[in-house]
């Protein structure tokens, strides 16, 4: 990456009637001054102080219009179409928090939904949150190994699945002693239950729809999401109720969504956007989501944007660049109702936005943010000049800097960490029972993000890489340690070391070495049944593509891996001149 001089960089102008339909119409007003209490009134609060992020998805709007307006259009992956109302969806989580209560669920407990993208994440989602236990979820491409490591972490009490993902949760559930309940989602392919199952349609049947939603402190937690560092098994961010302040009005001012705006949030509930962006935020502001199950395919994209109507899309840059292999399907359909659009999750390139520009006739919006923020942090504004390539500015109420290895900020214009002044409300409370990851993040003063960017002189902020190893593959963040593990499981496997390979479509993909154990050979087979090994262990996003059988791995003088020089090599650049890998 190399650092952009003024007459390099295009800017798409903003044409001064739109701005004026912004919900935040002028940047530098609404920044100045600030304060997030202003912003705790725009959500429900109870009487007593108290308040409750389900609470605000679904029953603050009974009363209101909003009620009998779709909450969701969900459409399945053969194509049937299922739509709930506002008021139903209240009905149907104060039932699913009924059957919580039934079976023993309490305030801080833990529970997780292993569901493929269904209506009832919604459900089940926000029914936890309206009783107080804690609301994990996990991405349905998940193996053993990833299962293992959230559920056993976090202590689950219950797990929320269906038959068809169940034969996983079966294979670890005696390494599991504090897992009390599996229950299944049987009313979509009929299956009987087992023995030690909980019947979903059974429980709901019999359930009340009135439910007094627990009224929660501000801080106590709502829901959790495991993602990975570096080093060692991935982390338990665990968020608090107050986010719900944040994700509001970061949906309102960033996503800019309208009260009659039918939104689409292409991302899986697993993946923190799919719960802050694909729950919360957009429930709470009253819009319809639109939720597509089936898999990624460019036709049927466009389709669902069409067929329902399609007003706000919040998609990924491996998706976009995907799209953008096959720009004449963009031909067929008239994206008539599309008027907002936006990214996140990996350098939205100005490539991306010139194509959307071309095939939709609409920029997208770069947003910068993570799992632990809860919050999108860093973004390009619908009343903002877009520097093409450039994240844009940090959100009111957020300071973000750049910072050196002791917490100095550095000038404009120079490389350094990507911080943020601690503070705000959706910011992580805790990473799950380890006190000193979680401190790790705020050593300098600062929360220190992990990524590595630069802010010009006008206070936009552009990202240059990761300051660490974590691989970021088709939007999703990638432990290479986790990859590793899973890889010295397979009985060939000697040592491994893994790294994240720059790559055209999904930005990086993950890239293995290996070296053998003795009586084992290089073959094909072997390389294609290792990689189906981690995917069923661990996760099938977290395979490697690439895998080299080599004679020896680059280690230090303690024995660890140096990912660093399998990265140098790999890239053709000097061994020695480590530091500078990612600035290309
Ligand atoms: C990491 C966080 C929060 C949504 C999805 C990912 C990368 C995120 C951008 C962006 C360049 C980005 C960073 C970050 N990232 N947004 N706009 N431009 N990189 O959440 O899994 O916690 O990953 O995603 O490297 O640290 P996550």
């Amino acid at each position: 990456m190399t650092i952009k001089t003024v007459n390099q960089i295009e800017i798409i102008t903003k044409e001064a009637g739109k701005i004026n339909s912004c919900n935040m119409p002028d940047y530098k007003a609404m920044y100045t001054g600030f304060d997030w209490k202003n912003a705790y009134d725009n959500v429900s609060w109870f009487d007593n102080g108290k308040l409750n992020a389900g609470y605000n998805c679904f029953d603050k709007h009974l009363g209101t219009p909003v009620e009998n307006k779709d909450a969701l259009i969900w459409e399945g992956a053969t194509g049937e179409i299922e739509k709930y109302t506002y008021g139903q969806m209240a009905q149907l989580s104060n039932k699913f928090s009924n059957v919580l209560t039934d079976t023993g669920i309490k305030k801080g407990d833990r529970v997780f939904i292993f569901l493929p993208k269904i209506p009832e994440v919604y459900v089940t989602f926000v029914g936890i949150l309206k009783t107080g236990a804690i609301a994990g979820t996990m991405f349905s491409a998940f193996g053993k190994e990833a299962l293992i490591d959230r559920l056993g972490d976090s202590e689950a009490k219950m797990v929320i699945t269906t038959p068809e993902l169940k034969p996983r949760i079966d294979e670890i559930r005696d390494q599991l002693p504090k897992l009390e309940n599996v229950l299944v989602v049987d009313n979509r392919d009929g299956q009987d239950i087992r023995q030690g199952e909980l019947s979903y349609s059974k429980l709901m049947q019999g359930a009340s729809d009135e439910y007094d939603c627990v009224h929660t402190d501000p801080e106590d937690y709502s829901f959790m999401l495991y993602t990975s560092g570096t080093t060692g098994k991935s982390k338990g961010i665990v968020h608090a109720h107050l986010g719900i302040v944040q994700q509001d009005l970061t949906a309102n001012i960033v996503l800019d969504l309208k009260e009659d705006d039918i939104y689409w949030c292409t991302a899986d509930h697993g993946w923190v956007t799919g719960v802050s962006y694909g729950i919360l935020g957009p429930f709470s502001n009253g819009v319809t989501q639109v939720v597509y199950e089936g898999r990624f395919d460019a036709a049927k994209w466009y389709e669902v944007i069409d067929k329902h109507k399609v007003t706000v899309w919040y998609t990924a840059p491996t998706a976009i660049r995907m799209l953008m292999k096959t720009p004449e399907v963009a031909d067929n359909y008239s994206f008539k109702s599309l008027r907002y659009i936006l990214s996140v999750g990996e350098p939205l390139n100005p490539e991306a936005i010139r194509f959307g520009l071309k095939a939709y006739g609409l920029a997208f919006h770069d947003t910068w943010w993570q799992t632990e923020t809860g919050s999108i942090m860093i973004t390009n504004y619908c009343c903002m000049d877009i520097k093409l390539g450039s994240m844009g500015k940090p959100f009111p109420g957020i300071t973000a800097a750049i910072i050196d290895d002791e917490g100095n900020i550095v000038p404009p214009g120079t490389p350094g960490l990507l911080a943020l002044k601690p503070g705000w409300p959706s910011q992580l409370r805790e990473v799950w029972q380890n006190e000193p990851k979680f401190k790790e993040y705020f050593e300098t003063g600062w929360y220190v993000s992990g990524d590595k960017a630069y802010e010009d002189t006008d206070g936009y902020f552009w990202f240059i890489g990761r300051a660490d190893d974590v691989i970021m593959t088709a939007g999703e963040r990638v432990g290479p340690f986790e990859v590793e593990s899973a890889l010295v499981e397979h009985p060939s496997i000697a040592e491994a070391g893994v790294i994240g390979k720059p790559d055209p479509t999904r930005g990086e993909i993950i890239k293995a070495f290996i070296t053998l154990r003795e009586g084992y050979s290089a073959s094909d087979e072997l390389l294609d049944d290792i990689k189906k090994f981690v995917k069923k262990h661990l996760a099938g996003h977290a395979y490697p593509r690439e895998i080299d059988i080599v004679e020896s791995l680059p280690k230090t003088r303690s024995g660890k891996i140096m990912r660093r020089v399998l990265k140098a090599r790999e890239l053709g650049l000097p061994v020695g001149d480590v530091a500078t890998l990612e600035e290309d």
